[in-house]
């Protein structure tokens, strides 16, 4: 199982810091086959040592340059890393991220050869529609992406999943993993929306789910690593 942290605009650098030093303690325990993740902000970024892969939730796809506020490769690789999101839905909403810039940002990254975790994931007037136009919406979303790329990664978040705590029926994730399985060809798919410490047997027993993509339940190391051991 692959169990991804997106921290998203929380947690310092110190408090990452610390973060890391707690989960550490017990990632000992963990199973050889999983894979864990920590995707912190842009600011706590650094060659931590420990069973896990750090990455970076988002950056301009460049090397360097004239792009104020932004952080391209070269920031990247001081510390190594070489793992990226690309098209959360909270960029796609606020930072305004359309399919044509999420898709290009992909190539670019593809291009330098980093793993992507590729996040897709329909709004709730959407999945009221049904489960057609779920499809319809999520493949959309695969518009400009190249399926065929093997770093890849995707995950499966429905906004109306994403910080409610109250996440998809065992039903409804069940019935998408399955049709997006087939869409980009069997590659490791993870599910994000409200999954925590309660819910995490059920979800990743679920056929077609190769993981999860964490944001509130990942804040503390204890409920991360309670998802990671259970
Ligand atoms: P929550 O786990 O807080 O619902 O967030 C999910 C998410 O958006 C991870 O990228």
């Amino acid at each position: 199982m692959i169990f991804a942290a997106n921290f998203k605009t929380n947690h310092t650098r110190r408090s990452t810091e610390l973060y890391i030093e707690a989960l550490n303690k017990k990632l000992g325990a963990k199973k050889a086959e999983d894979k864990v993740y920590i995707f912190p902000p842009s600011t706590a970024l650094d060659d931590y040592e420990g069973e896990f892969t750090i990455g970076t939730q988002n950056a301009y796809p460049a090397h360097n340059g004239a792009y104020t506020g932004e952080i391209g490769v070269e920031q990247l690789d001081e510390f190594g890393i070489k793992t990226i999101l690309i098209g959360h839905s909270e960029r796609r909403e606020y930072m305004a991220e359309t399919q044509e810039k999420v898709a290009k940002k992909f190539t670019f990254f593809q291009e330098q050869e980093f793993k992507i975790i590729y996040c897709i994931g329909e709004p709730l007037k959407i999945r009221e529609k049904g489960f057609e136009a779920v499809m319809q919406y999520l493949i959309a979303q695969f518009e400009g992406i190249d399926l065929e790329y093997e770093n890849m990664i995707v995950a499966y978040e429905p906004i109306w999943a994403i910080g409610t705590g109250r996440s998809a029926t065992v039903e409804e994730i069940s019935t998408t993993h399955r049709a997006l399985k087939k869409v980009i060809n069997n590659k490791p798919l993870l599910y994000g929306g409200s999954a925590k410490p309660a819910n995490i047997k059920e979800i990743t027993s679920i056929a077609g789910v190769d993981g999860v993509l964490v944001g509130s339940a990942s804040l503390d190391a204890e409920s991360f690593s309670q998802m990671i051991l259970s």
